[in-house]
């Protein structure tokens, strides 16, 4: 089988896209991005993409006259791109039952606590608000709930008595950008195997 495609989708600064596009320039990750889709014009994550000659599908949602078009067109685009892997990175919309049961078992998110506490925005204030000592960050697969999908990895963070929203985002952050693209890795390796809610990793690649 040939190398991997991977598509990323992201709304925002993208760090996580540069992470993934980071191991797939050093060769750790055995893949081609094909494409990034974006849902805003502004995002900072189209600039990493020109510049590493990454095709772009931007899908504005503000062109769109409802949520229904804009997922048509967004469902479009990810089929035109016709990737074996798409990557939730910093996503902030919610996707359409549909569209995550058209790519079933073909798209991960990162989320930015350890699931399945604090789904949805701002996990890390709903996690310095709950009170918790050790808050992190999750890969899973993506399902029809929101950031409920079979988790992949995991990695917990210490919450520090002085930590405010940002600095607890910023070193969660730093394990975003090693779990992500091990996930990534393990996915285009064919190490993954979905087993319920249970991902069972493989030492080595399938047979
Ligand atoms: C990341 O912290 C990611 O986990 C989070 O948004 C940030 C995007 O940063 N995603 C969510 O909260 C999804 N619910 P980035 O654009 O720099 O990768």
């Amino acid at each position: 089988m040939g190398m991997k495609r991977i598509a990323v989708i992201a709304s925002g600064r993208g760090s996580n896209f540069q992470a993934i596009i980071d191991r797939v320039c050093d060769g750790t990750i055995p893949a081609q991005i094909a494409c990034l889709i974006t849902d805003n014009p502004s995002a900072y994550a189209i600039k990493r993409a020109e510049k590493h000659n990454i095709p772009v599908s931007l899908i504005n949602f503000s062109e769109y006259p409802d949520r229904e078009h804009y997922n048509q067109a967004l469902e479009k685009a990810m089929r035109d791109c016709n990737a074996d892997l798409f990557v939730l990175a910093g996503y902030m919309r919610l996707l359409k039952s549909e569209t995550v049961r058209a790519f079933s078992g073909k798209m991960i998110n990162i989320h930015p606590a350890l699931l399945p506490s604090f789904s949805g925005l701002h996990a890390q204030q709903q996690a310095l608000d709950y009170g918790v000592k050790i808050a992190g960050c999750t890969v899973h697969f993506v399902d029809e709930g929101m950031d409920t999908g079979p988790i992949i990895i995991q990695y917990p963070v210490v919450v520090l008595n002085d930590d405010t929203e940002a600095s607890l985002a910023e070193r969660i952050m730093e394990f975003e950008h090693l779990i992500l693209p091990q996930a990534v890795k393990l996915i285009c390796e064919d190490r993954l195997e979905i087993s319920g809610r249970r991902v069972i990793i493989n030492e080595s690649g399938g047979e």
